[in-house]
């Protein structure tokens, strides 16, 4: 008898965790996948008044609350003009489980999932942690999603196609036609296409669109969450929509599994959703003022990197040993491996960090790109 079950073996830990705890206490962290805001002082009072008067005691109702359905409801009317019953949504621990009780509900042991590769590192491990098949798929120059690259992808097992736009780690963000074509391919192949869009909001160049306002189809169920867009990752809310039936087979799982999201931070996230948005157009007008700074380092380094429209990472093209130089020069970066083996010569940088520090972040990378390029790399030889 083996100790543990094997699709949980073929799981490893997260890659960029490692590189945490490489770093010492005085690096420049461009590793973190959180923004550097607080939540809205309005989802946290929120919460506070829920907890003191008594509101939080108790378990909810296993979807969430019908309050915070309907503003996660509503908000898909308001930013997109999706009609949304509140019923068919479902609030959970965070964009993460939401991602795990899609694939729980749809994937059969063996059954393939097709995600962007690099992409986020969950895909392939809960693909896994469901018992299906990781069918990574190649992106374009541009880092997006290429449809037609999905397309020729889906075989007979295939079960799901996860899409993430904005993207992490590449920041990119797929056109209108691309969410269009994604919509196409699970109304035709009959396939699920679970659409990922936990940064919505953190759109630069554009705009976001959802596959859910084109499929014919029930194949579309959008995972989102508060986490990103109001610096809200502590406090674990985010939430699945998607058909009735769909909804009912996620929440067996939800059910078992996790019975309700927190009580205070759902009253957080009905706040956060129903109140005053402009905490989150003042983060993003900063990350989009990083992001240029950032690009424009980077590109000054003499590093490739496409313009990220969206979310707060860059991912730029960089030579062998330059991540391990630039975290010696104390400067933490995620090696584009940790996020699929196409991510082997690229890096990701977060620019969730203060502008001051970023800018001494870029200044190290320019120097660190340099001796890396000129043979004089400090980390060369080392074991
Ligand atoms: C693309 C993507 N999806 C989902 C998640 C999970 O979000 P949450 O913190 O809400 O679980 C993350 C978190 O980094 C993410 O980057």
């Amino acid at each position: 008898m083996t100790k543990f079950a094997t699709r949980v073996e073929n799981v490893s830990i997260s890659g960029i965790r490692e590189v945490f705890e490489a770093a010492g206490d005085e690096a420049i962290n461009l590793g973190l996948g959180q923004p550097d805001f607080p939540t809205p002082a309005h989802a946290r009072r929120a919460a506070v008044e829920a907890i003191e008067s008594g509101q939080t005691d108790a378990y909810t109702s296993n979807k969430g609350t019908p309050q915070l359905r309907e503003a996660i409801a509503a908000k898909y009317d308001r930013d997109y003009g999706i009609e949304v019953d509140p019923g068919n949504t479902i609030a959970t621990s965070g964009g993460s489980e939401a991602l795990h009780l899609a694939l729980e509900a749809h994937v059969d042991p063996n059954q393939e999932v097709i995600f962007p590769d690099p992409g986020f590192v969950s895909y392939d491990a809960l693909t896994r942690i469901a018992g299906g098949t990781p069918k990574p798929v190649s992106l374009r120059d541009d880092l997006t999603l290429d449809p037609a690259a999905v397309e020729d992808a889906i075989t007979e097992e295939t079960a799901a196609v996860i899409v993430n736009s904005p993207a992490n780690p590449t920041g990119a963000v797929q056109s209108e036609a691309d969410m269009r074509e994604f919509a196409r391919i699970a109304d035709e192949h009959d396939v699920l296409c679970i659409s990922d869009e936990v940064y919505e909001h953190i759109v630069f160049d554009g705009e976001h669109h959802s596959p859910l306002k084109f499929a014919e189809t029930d194949n579309v169920v959008v995972v989102s969450a508060c986490s990103k867009t109001y610096s809200m990752t502590g406090w674990r809310l985010g939430w699945l929509v998607g058909s009735g039936d769909r909804i009912e087979r996620m929440l067996r799982v939800h059910q078992y599994v996790q019975a309700c999201a927190s009580a205070p931070a759902q009253f957080a996230a009905e706040a956060a959703l129903t109140g005053p948005q402009e905490p989150v157009a003042e983060m993003v007008g900063s990350f989009e003022e990083r992001r240029d700074v950032v690009v424009d380092g980077l590109e000054d380094a003499g590093l490739e990197v496409p313009t990220p429209s969206g979310a707060f990472y860059a991912m730029p093209k960089v030579p062998e040993g330059w991540c391990d130089e630039v975290l010696d020069r104390g400067v933490v970066v995620v090696p584009g491996e940790a996020f699929g083996s196409n991510g082997e010569g690229y890096a990701r940088l977060s620019y969730a960090t203060g502008m001051e520090e970023l800018k001494e972040a870029l200044e190290i990378i320019d120097n660190a790109t340099a001796a890396v390029r000129e043979g004089r790399s400090r980390t060369q030889g080392s074991p």
